[in-house]
């Protein structure tokens, strides 16, 4: 397996302690995406909040900042994901604003119609089967609730994974990148 697929390996599934420094990485190397999605999303202060693959725990942080009222609940397959989004999110965990746990989109362990909001930040494109897992997703969702799916574009070829840029105001169907 080449050095390129461990590291991509590492990001779709954190694994050991070099998932843990992936997973602290990650927090910061997308410090800048989240705040942008955020700032693209209708957030209520009280609001019931779930985060999908939630890594290291950086949006879970940054939520239950704009929510200060609200509860911020992640999930994530990955056992070294939940440690280190555990870690980051300590004190508002021991708030009882946070929780965080193990589990998969593809079953997701709530009930039905019990929150305002899901994100889904840089991990859609890891999903076993988007349509199911969308239609999971909708289900724990009340109804009008929201689901922001943030991610940046990718540019394949030889870079892939490694050449990430933002989205550009160019960017769309029939450009070059869109
Ligand atoms: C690149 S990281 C992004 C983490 C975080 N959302 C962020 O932006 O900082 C992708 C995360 O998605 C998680 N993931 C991938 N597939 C998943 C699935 N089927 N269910 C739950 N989590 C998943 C991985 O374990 C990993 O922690």
């Amino acid at each position: 397996m080449s050095i390129m697929s461990k590291l991509l390996g590492q990001c779709r599934k954190p694994m050991g302690w070099l998932g843990r420094a992936a997973a602290w990485g990650i927090n910061r190397g997308h410090s800048e995406v989240i705040d942008w999605g955020l700032g693209h999303t209708l957030i209520g202060e009280d609001d019931k909040i779930l985060d999908v693959g939630c890594g290291g725990g950086e949006t879970v942080h940054k939520l239950a900042r704009i929510a200060e009222e609200g509860h911020v609940y992640g999930i994530d397959f990955s056992k070294a994901s939940v440690a280190v989004s555990r870690r980051r999110n300590r004190q508002l965990m021991q708030a009882g604003r946070i929780h965080i746990q193990r589990g998969s989109v593809c079953c997701l362990p709530f009930s039905d119609g019990g929150f305002d909001l899901v994100t889904a930040v840089e991990t859609h494109y890891f999903w076993p089967d988007l349509v199911s897992d969308l239609q999971e997703i909708r289900r724990v969702l009340k109804l009008g609730g929201k689901l922001p799916v943030i991610g940046e574009a990718y540019e394949w070829g030889w870079l892939c994974g490694i050449g990430t840029r933002p989205l550009q105001s160019g960017d769309g169907p029939g450009s070059k990148s869109g």
